[in-house]
């Protein structure tokens, strides 16, 4: 029978997680899937299954190096709720891709290496969190191990990320002698993620607690526990909603410590589906007609099919398969006959989705990232980020008969989002940009694979990118005018400025007031 759709919305919690590489996020990951038993959700779902296929096997270059360069999705369930996670590339050079991911969650696990603290990469992604006011639960993951003081990180993340900290679990027992987690909220504790359910004591004294201790360390434990019970500050659900509170749960990924305390904690503080803010209003998870928008385009997840899969974020409504939607960007009818779930390491055919879900819309090139699916409504989703890319290259191709087909590949990598297209006012051949340098080896490694067109990248004039605009009519036309040479289009066809160098870019800005320099893009 089908669900509710205000129940089945309530449900849902849709999540990434950030971290600095080797914090412990992928063991997380795991475990989190494995409490959650991915296996069963797809049965429920009635659905069939397709071949089983490991995530890794997508692109050669990834295997090689050893890094994650795709984003997927993994959705599973636990307790009475429906999690859906969002994973993101390790590697920072495909940062836009991560940026792009969290346009769609509604809350983020951050996990924090216990003997490290919060290292440069968590604080980028966190910042990207806090633009978005994306509630943070943490991690303090290793427990297992020589730590610090819990409470110089809870100090640590107040002052670097100037974020309130609610410890809710305390770890029983440091490295060694770490023996399960207490929850100095509601005072019960797990020995460790076997414990199910979690076990009713009395307080951090009694025997349950203190008895799990050796004996040297036991009063200096037990009395840090109680401190931390009466000094720390209480979880506030209103204060993490808003984004100025963190609940801290710490433990250990690998050997099984506060996985469970924490996917609860998602379960029962994580918010549901938000409300998402489109150009002509603010549209409710809950609302009746279904709405959409792309915000990750992935090619060959199967390589036996020249396949691409844009992962959708149900932002309203019910997506079912079969229905039709309308494109907003062209206006144009497009068919949804075959949604589908992923898994760990399998996808199926989803019948239907409700708001915060993500799935995967197979398709030939019609979606791009960005784009807005709707029943029918004239709106579109903003915010999902493009970023003003800081390396520019021109793609040089051995055969110059083949000039037509780059040009087209070009154009679909773009739109994947694997880099971004400028094609120079002044006719001069295509400008490629990326972000980080290992895009560029996956564009040429793509461009061999799939196209069969060997390319060499060469340095371009530019190495700055701005997109243009002004509240002045007229103003950008000027611009253009007078800077022909170092004006290119997007792949929307809106203007960006190139400059050879930041004091270029400088110059130009102190000169052209009337004209806005932006490093940062909405897809339309
Ligand atoms: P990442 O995705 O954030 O990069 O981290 P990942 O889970 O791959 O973990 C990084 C390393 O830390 C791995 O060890 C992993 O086993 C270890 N680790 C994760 N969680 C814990 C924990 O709670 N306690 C301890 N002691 N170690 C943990 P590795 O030796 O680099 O890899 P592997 O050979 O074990 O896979």
């Amino acid at each position: 029978m089908a669900e509710k759709l205000a129940d089945a919305v309530a449900r849902r919690r849709t999540f990434a997680i950030i971290s600095h590489p080797d914090a412990g996020k992928t063991t997380l990951t795991e475990k989190l899937l494995l409490f959650g038993g991915a296996i069963q959700l797809a049965g429920e779902v009635k659905a069939k299954k397709n071949r089983v296929q490991t995530r890794s096997d997508w692109m050669n270059i990834e295997r090689e190096r050893g890094i994650s360069v795709v984003t997927s999705v993994m959705t599973f369930e636990y307790g009475d709720h429906v999690f859906n996670l969002l994973d993101t590339p390790g590697h920072e050079d495909f940062a836009d891709d991560t940026y792009r991911t969290l346009t769609a969650v509604d809350s983020a696990i951050m996990v924090i290496d216990a003997a490290k603290g919060i290292e440069p990469r968590t604080l980028k992604l966190f910042e990207v969190c806090r633009l978005r006011d994306i509630p943070i639960v943490t991690f303090v993951n290793k427990m297992d191990r020589e730590s610090r003081d819990p409470f110089e990180i809870l100090d640590e993340i107040e002052e670097k990320l100037a974020l309130d900290t609610a410890p809710v679990t305390w770890p029983i027992g440091r490295a060694k002698s770490f023996s399960g987690t207490y929850n100095l909220a509601n005072s019960t504790m797990r020995r460790s993620d076997n414990d199910v359910e979690p076990l009713a004591v009395n307080g951090p004294q009694s025997d349950a607690v203190a008895g799990l201790l050796p004996e040297h360390e036991r009063d200096v434990l037990v009395e840090e526990m109680m401190l931390a019970q009466e000094a720390c500050r209480p979880f506030d659900l209103q204060a993490f909603r808003e984004g100025h509170l963190t609940p801290v749960y710490f433990g250990s990924a690998l050997r099984n410590y506060g996985v469970r305390d924490l996917i609860e904690a998602l379960g029962a503080y994580g918010p549901p589906p938000r409300a998402q803010e489109a150009d002509s209003r603010r549209v409710q998870a809950t609302e009746e007609k279904m709405t959409s928008f792309v915000f990750k385009i992935q090619a060959n997840m199967d390589p036996n099919h020249r396949d691409r899969i844009a992962f959708v974020r149900v932002c309203s409504g019910r997506l079912e398969r079969g229905m039709k939607a309308k494109l907003v960007r062209t206006g144009k009818p497009i068919s949804l006959s075959a949604p589908q779930f992923f898994f760990a390491k399998s996808r199926i055919t989803a019948d239907e989705a409700f708001a915060g879900d993500v799935v995967g819309i197979p398709n030939h090139g019609t979606l791009r990232i960005g784009d807005t699916l709707t029943e029918g409504e004239e709106l579109l989703f903003r915010g999902v980020p493009n970023f003003a890319p800081e390396i520019l290259r021109r793609v040089r191709l051995g055969d110059a008969m083949k000039a037509k087909k780059l040009k087209e590949a070009l154009q679909q990598m773009a739109e994947e989002g694997v880099v971004q297209l400028f094609t120079p006012e002044d006719g001069s051949p295509a400008i490629v940009g990326v972000v980080g340098a290992l895009q560029l080896d996956v564009l040429k490694e793509r461009l061999k694979n799939e196209y069969a067109l060997p390319v060499e990248f060469e340095m371009a004039r530019f190495s700055v990118c701005r997109w243009i605009s002004s509240d002045q009519k007229g103003e950008v036309d000027r611009f253009i005018a007078a800077h022909r040479g170092d004006i290119a289009r997007d792949l929307d066809d809106d203007p960006v400025f190139l400059a050879q160098h930041e004091f270029g870019l400088k110059y130009e800005a102190d000169r052209w007031k009337a004209i806005t320099f932006t490093a940062v893009k909405d897809y339309q």
